[in-house]
């Protein structure tokens, strides 16, 4: 009984863990249309700005978001908020941060999958 239920519960949680959060969009590095957290992270040029209504009091900020676009994955900061993406799971990216995943010179890539 009890290793059932341990089972159980471990297997939900790895579910959740795996199913929870993941969002598909494009991404793109120009800048525009974002503004900072709320709460001031950690400078790093690896940052990324994630659609506000989807965070609206800067909720996770801060927080390591995974990006994954063709088979290359890359772990950024959620430092800033993007207006523009709103409605939407588009993100924008620093160039360094776009940089690892494409040529910068594209200028926009999709679909990008990223949690956190
Ligand atoms: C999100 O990206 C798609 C392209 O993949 C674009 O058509 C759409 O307008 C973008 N949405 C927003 C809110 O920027």
């Amino acid at each position: 009984m009890f290793v059932s239920r341990s089972l159980f519960a471990l297997v939900s949680t790895a579910a959740a863990l795996i199913s929870v959060n993941a969002y598909t969009g494009r991404a793109t590095w120009d800048s525009l249309g974002t503004t900072p957290c709320p709460v001031q992270c950690p400078p790093t040029d690896y940052g990324v700005a994630l659609p506000v209504d989807l965070f609206p009091n800067g909720e996770n900020c801060c927080s390591t978001v995974h990006v994954s676009y063709q088979g290359k994955n890359i772990d950024v900061t959620f430092n800033n908020l993007f207006l523009a993406g709103q409605g939407s799971f588009n993100i924008s990216l620093s160039h360094q941060a776009f940089a690892e995943l494409a040529p910068p010179e594209v200028g926009q890539i999709s679909p990008v999958v990223w949690n956190l």
